[in-house]
């Protein structure tokens, strides 16, 4: 179940591995919190963190792609940003080789709706963000039927896109409340880096450098950096576009707290027909789920909810188990409702709305630095 780090207390349990930005792991799945573990997240910018619950035992994550891999793709990247840092060449190889296995485990995932667990410090933005849009476009792509030669340029394409960040200077990669105008030219210049990056490796694929290039245009011209317009922005960067917003919004920036994963899809729904491209915007709302497992929701019964189990067909209406009642008291005994039976209740919000103090979806100033995600 997720939890605020500020709702954690000594003695959960972490009930999913938490990563370093190397993909190493800072803490494993298991291991009970302490209050200095709790500190120590809390001081690294983590917002909220998966945590097992006796509750919840009979649950399990099913992921598309296994920690293992997630980790090594990270850490293939991590060493990649290095590498340029320093000023010398990385190996495209290593990147293509594990975008092969990636690929390979994303290929055979058995369901047709999925969701990726995304722990996150605020800060924490390249690389486990670039192995998310690298997931999330790959399974996109197979969705919309692409042949494998497209399919592994959009992989690398998408692993690759933000490279172009690393040319930024420190001040701008910290955590801050405001993104000044200066700043605004700065971050629509990171495309171009980042094409520029690719095209310095050698073997490099003039795609996977279109696609970084790319990943910033909107359908309607008001993207970045030259403002292309519908049929001139290549297919497979639309798709990593789509990946981009749909990853950079369910995180927490230090500026503007997470939106749930349903206000993400919301949102990109609610711009198929101006800024992204409707058939990906389509696949993504038939099979990312809205409400992952572990989500805690409220129901329009007034009860709050986890999600437990996806319905492959309606991820809208997954099954659920209730754990407190309309008065906010925890249920002694907690029920499952598979909502695609019981149609009288719905989710009503997700994620952070459920809390107090939570953003109505209407609030369009959650909104206004869209064009500045990464
Ligand atoms: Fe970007």
């Amino acid at each position: 179940m997720w939890i605020p780090v500020d709702e954690l207390k000594p003695g959960m349990k972490v009930g999913y591995p938490i990563l370093r930005e190397d993909g190493s792991i800072l803490l494993n799945q298991g291991v009970a919190l302490t209050p200095g573990y709790i500190k120590r997240l809390r001081e690294l910018g983590f917002n909220s963190i998966f945590v097992e619950d006796e509750l919840f035992a009979d649950i399990k994550i099913e992921e598309p792609l296994r920690i293992e891999t997630k980790r090594k793709a990270q850490k293939v990247l991590f060493e990649t940003v290095k590498k340029l840092q320093r000023g010398s060449k990385f190996s495209y190889e290593k990147v293509a080789k594990v975008l092969e296995e990636v690929m390979e485990e994303i290929l055979n995932y058995p369901g047709t709706v999925f969701y990726l667990v995304q722990i996150r410090q605020c800060s924490d933005s390249i690389f486990s963000h670039s192995v998310s849009v690298g997931v999330i476009s790959l399974l996109l792509g197979h969705y919309l039927s692409l042949d494998m030669d497209y399919l592994k340029k959009l992989g690398l394409g998408a692993l690759l896109h933000d490279l172009g960040k690393i040319r930024f200077p420190p001040q701008l990669l910290e955590e801050r409340e405001k993104i000044t105008e200066d700043d605004k030219k700065l971050i629509s210049l990171h495309p171009i880096w980042s094409r520029e990056i690719i095209q310095m490796q050698p073997g490099y694929d003039f795609l996977v450098s279109l696609i970084a290039l790319q990943h910033h245009e909107r359908m309607d011209g008001s993207g970045y950096p030259y403002g292309l317009i519908g049929e001139d922005i290549h297919f497979l960067s639309r798709i990593c576009a789509c990946a981009d917003v749909y990853d950079a919004l369910t995180v927490d920036r230090p500026y503007r707290k997470r939106f749930s994963y349903a206000e993400a899809l919301e949102y990109l729904m609610g711009n198929s027909h101006s800024l992204f491209d409707l058939q990906v915007v389509t696949t993504m709302v038939r099979h990312i789920a809205p409400y992952p497992v572990g989500e805690v929701v409220k129901l329009t019964s007034g009860e709050t909810a986890v999600v437990i189990k996806l319905n492959e067909g309606l991820p809208i209406r997954p099954v659920v188990r209730v754990i407190k009642d309309e008065e906010g008291n925890t249920l002694s005994k907690p029920r499952d409702i598979d909502l695609m039976k019981e149609l009288a209740i719905s989710i009503l919000c997700s994620g952070d709305e459920t809390a107090e103090d939570f953003y109505p979806s209407s609030d369009i100033s959650r909104f206004k630095e869209m064009d500045f995600i990464d």
